[in-house]
């Protein structure tokens, strides 16, 4: 009898314990969200995150995923007497804005630079790295993005991974769960040495723009980058553009399909609170999005290519593979998948990710036209 209550009590105390760390690991698929940039870029108010945040919560994108509401550069304000960061007029009061985000069930986010100036020359953290971590600890941000901007005025090319250390070390100190994000446009080959510096995402390349040569450009660049993404560490092409306007319907398309291929994370750049339905629908087809966030974590990449037409695949947990079938050029064109290049020797099963259509059963090939600069998505098994 008293072993059993000695075991009773024992297993009490252990489901009374915190969570193994495991479990709090950030990132364990790549980031949903929403970032303020792309669309507000210096203008950004502490309302229009706000509204973002109501947006989410209420759109279907929340069930969809999305769950960081991240503000971009030029929050700051000046410091204080003791070198704490204050925000400016246009955000007030950060800690009651993250306390609204939270009681929507979302997470917020930050940002800074090492240098002295972010990049819109905002007050960076230089000199005040432990001062801002513990300054967003204390306003319970969850994410911070640390763009390297003027750091490159103060700093050597050789100190990225010290610098960005200093500021994870910092973030740790804290106690806090804080997604840290690495933007150095991809210097230094960040993607061999992001995750020895606690980065669990890092931008690859220079800004994306809302246009298709730019992101195709950023987007197709990616191929040869999947070994270094995993779970808690992504490979970043940068922000979404879906509904900013600047690509038509088939562009976006490409857009949201590439970067889900390649298990990016998912941050809207748009203006949450005006969207169309057509950009609504593609940021939230769950179908699609379950390839970006499949927990196998594995970044897809280029199987063939021939002039303008590629296929890009990504293996996915349960065996089946996510295909991108996408088209560069400039006229429709039929885009052939050869069903060996996955390792399928006999009939496979196609799904149409798009247009939510099981295809039925194909066996060597699949072929599907796919219109100027959009794509197919498909689930193959
Ligand atoms: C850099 C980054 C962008 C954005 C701006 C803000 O250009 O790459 O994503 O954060 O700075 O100034």
């Amino acid at each position: 009898m008293m072993r059993i209550t000695v075991i009773a009590a024992l297993i009490l105390i252990l489901f009374a314990l915190p969570a193994p760390s495991y479990a709090q690991k950030p990132a364990l698929t790549p980031p949903m969200g929403w970032n303020s940039w792309n669309h507000f870029a210096c203008k950004v108010t502490a309302a229009d995150v706000r509204a973002a945040a109501d947006a989410i919560a209420t759109n279907g994108m929340k069930q969809a995923g999305y769950i960081y509401v991240n503000i971009d550069d030029c929050w700051q304000g000046t410091r204080d007497d003791k070198g704490m960061i204050r925000p400016n007029d246009r955000f007030g009061d950060i800690k009651a804005l993250a306390d609204y985000v939270h009681s929507k069930g979302l997470k917020i986010g930050i940002y800074s630079s090492p240098g002295p100036k972010t990049c819109a020359g905002y007050e960076g953290s230089y000199g005040h790295e432990a001062q801002d971590a513990q300054q967003y600890a204390a306003w319970d941000i969850d994410y911070l993005k640390y763009d390297w901007c003027s750091a490159e005025k103060v700093y050597k090319p050789e100190q990225l991974q010290e610098v960005y250390t200093k500021m994870h070390d910092a973030l740790q100190k804290t106690g806090r769960p804080i997604v840290f994000s690495l933007c150095e446009y991809g210097y230094g080959l960040v993607w061999r040495w992001g995750t020895a510096v606690g980065g669990n995402l890092w931008r690859t390349t220079e800004d994306i723009s809302d246009g298709y040569n730019r992101m195709s450009v950023i987007g197709f660049q990616q191929n040869g980058l999947e070994k270094y993404a995993g779970p808690g560490h992504w490979n970043d092409p940068d922000m979404l553009e879906v509904g900013n306007g600047g690509m038509k319907h088939d562009e976006y398309i490409t857009h949201m399909s590439l970067w889900c291929i390649l298990a990016a994370p998912l941050l809207a750049g748009n203006d949450l609170s005006k969207m169309d339905p057509d950009s609504l629908a593609i940021l939230t087809n769950k179908e699609v999005i379950g390839v970006d966030q499949d927990p196998q974590g594995i970044q897809g990449h280029r199987i063939s290519e021939e002039g303008p037409l590629e296929v890009w695949a990504k293996p996915l947990a349960d065996g089946a593979y996510a295909v991108g079938l996408f088209n560069r050029g400039e006229s429709e064109n039929p885009i052939s998948l050869d069903l060996a290049e996955l390792g399928i020797h006999g009939a496979a099963q196609v799904r149409d990710l798009w247009a939510h259509q099981d295809l039925g059963q194909f066996t060597g090939k699949f072929i599907a036209k796919v219109p100027k600069h959009g794509a197919v998505m498909a689930i193959v098994k």
